[in-house]
């Protein structure tokens, strides 16, 4: 038998766009698509599918650049052990831009990771749609957008983006749970050139749309990457948290630190001035096993704090208000970030547990003329509609429409916990002062020593949790030091909670 046409074609594919692109994409600093492959996946561990697919195009001289793979390695593998389908854009080949039979590759693979009800993991490294396929190639783009949404909630979907991702490729990221950005890549949906003719702007690409644009300031990246081997590690760790798929629990790992329940430094991690902050990461990890938190959009909307960690080897996702960043407050940014976490939590039965101390939402025009009341709504739809066990600790301030939103028994919270000094009110005592007793102050001989009795008055009646845990509202009023126990034990109480609600097609969440 002959096998040197395999040989040969094996060898020719592996050449991608040929030695030269593969050099220049080296000395970018950037690995190639195999290298890529190679440094993501467990030795050995990769299978790649359609290595012989070419494009149809004949114009613009493309008959003479029919490259075996068509410039995007698809297939599957195992990542720490655990299978998913991967597909890798090699900018080496036409710069990665996507045609027709590139689309199809990925929707194959897309399709499989479905059947087997396993995460896809895309490496975006493109020059967006390949211009001269036309249509075709907007069709391909659109073939994928469509499955991302099909499978979402159903298998993860995550992407790196690890080179340029422009135009409408940068929207099969935007529809998946998660996107890693290496410090060199950048994503926008019209570059500097077009920017420049339509609004006068000069930028850069990074200055538009690099890695800590979308990581600080846009939010639409969850993750910054140093580099390409950081880039993979956080996703490894990503993986570690979420299931395979929506009708499995992520996966657990003995716990090493059980026998840690009480930690008594909590009782003392509030200043006594409770106008002053402290760390909420701080408590968080605190609380966790092995203090380890794995923190989401670290960078972005600053004043929540979300990520995954575990107790007592269970996975958990983690939604805490952050008094060093204005107070804690909810603004839409935060909103934004905080539903949907929420909701992806909720789609991979992940159990969501709450730290709240917030002062309310953020006054002023900027915030009611852009519509936080449609981005509040979002994360009280998100909450209220979360149906995996959810726990919460309130640590200090729940004010307001901020209580209720913020995972309250009154929206579905399954064990509601209060620490000794939480301030449970319509908002605080002193505003509250001013607005009841506004006429009686007034005309007051002594108006601050009146204010100071009626606002010590308000303080014993209203700011503390005993009131809202006489009605059922707060399950437990306990120490700071049991919080631990606390929640390893109501979740062991409603790990296995279902609720099923009347069949609809979707909800209408305010978007
Ligand atoms: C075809 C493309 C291409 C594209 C790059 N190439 N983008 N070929 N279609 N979209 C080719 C180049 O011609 C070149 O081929 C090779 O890839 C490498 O590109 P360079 O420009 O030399 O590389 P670099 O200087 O690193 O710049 C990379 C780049 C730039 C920033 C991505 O190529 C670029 O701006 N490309 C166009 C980006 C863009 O506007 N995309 C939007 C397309 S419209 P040779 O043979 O010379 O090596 C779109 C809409 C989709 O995406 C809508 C879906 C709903």
């Amino acid at each position: 038998m002959n096998f040197s046409d395999l040989e040969a074609k094996r060898i020719t594919h592996l050449l991608g766009g040929g030695k030269e692109k593969l050099e220049e994409q080296r000395k970018k600093g950037q690995l190639t698509a195999t290298e890529r492959i190679n440094a993501l996946f467990d030795t050995g561990s990769f299978e790649e599918i359609d290595p012989f697919v070419i494009h149809n195009c004949n114009d613009f001289g493309m008959e003479n650049k029919k490259i075996l793979g068509d410039g995007v390695i698809t297939g599957y593998g195992r990542i720490d052990s655990r299978l998913v389908y991967s597909f890798c854009h090699d900018f080496t080949v036409l710069g990665g831009s996507l045609g027709l039979s590139f689309a199809s590759k990925i929707c194959k693979i897309m399709d499989h990771a479905l059947k087997q009800g396993v995460p896809i993991i895309g490496i975006n490294d493109s020059g967006g749609a390949r211009i001269q396929e036309g249509v075709e190639s907007l069709g391909g783009y659109a073939d994928i957008f469509h499955r991302n949404v099909r499978v979402s909630g159903i298998i993860p979907q995550i992407s790196l983006i690890m080179g340029p991702c422009a135009g409408g490729a940068v929207y099969s990221p935007a529809l998946t749970d998660f996107i890693i950005m290496t410090k060199s890549a950048y994503m926008f949906v019209t570059g500097p050139d077009v920017v420049r003719q339509v609004t006068n702007e000069n930028v850069t690409s990074t200055e538009l749309g690099g890695a800590s644009i979308h990581n600080e300031k846009s939010g639409v990246a969850h993750f910054v990457a140093d580099d390409e081997y950081d880039c993979f590690e956080i996703l490894k760790k990503l993986l570690s948290f979420i299931p395979s798929n929506n009708l499995e629990s992520s996966p657990k790992v003995k716990s090493t630190d059980s026998s840690k329940l009480l930690d008594e430094s909590l009782d003392s991690i509030l200043p006594s001035d409770s106008h002053m902050s402290y760390s909420m990461e701080n408590v968080i990890r605190k609380v966790v096993d092995k203090e380890d938190f794995f923190e989401v959009q670290k960078l972005w909307a600053r004043n929540i704090i979300i990520g995954f960690a575990r107790l007592d080897g269970n996975v958990v996702g983690i939604v805490a208000n952050n008094p060093e960043i204005l107070a804690g407050v909810l603004d839409i940014d935060s909103c934004n970030k905080a539903a949907r976490f929420v909701r992806f939590c909720d789609c991979f039965n992940i159990p969501i547990i709450t730290f709240v101390d917030v002062p309310g939402f953020l006054p002023g025009t900027d915030q009611e003329w852009r519509g936080i009341i449609r981005h509040g709504a979002k994360l009280l739809f998100a909450f209220s509609e979360a149906t995996v066990p959810r726990l919460s600790v309130i640590t200090r301030k729940a004010y307001g429409g901020a209580y209720d939103v913020m995972n309250s028994k009154h929206i579905g919270g399954d064990y509601n916990f209060a620490w000794p000094n939480a301030e449970i009110a319509v908002m605080g005592a002193e505003s509250a002062c001013n607005i009841i007793f506004r006429k009686e102050l007034s005309i007051s001989e002594n108006k601050h020593k009146r204010r100071s009795e009626l606002v010590s008055d308000y303080e014993k009646k209203f700011s503390n949790p005993y009131i809202a845990a006489s009605k059922g509202y707060i399950d437990n009023v306990i120490m700071p030091r049991e919080t631990r126990q606390k929640l390893i034990s109501a979740l062991n109480a409603i790990n296995r909670k279902r609720e099923d609600l009347p069949k609809r097609k979707h909800g209408n969440m305010p978007i």
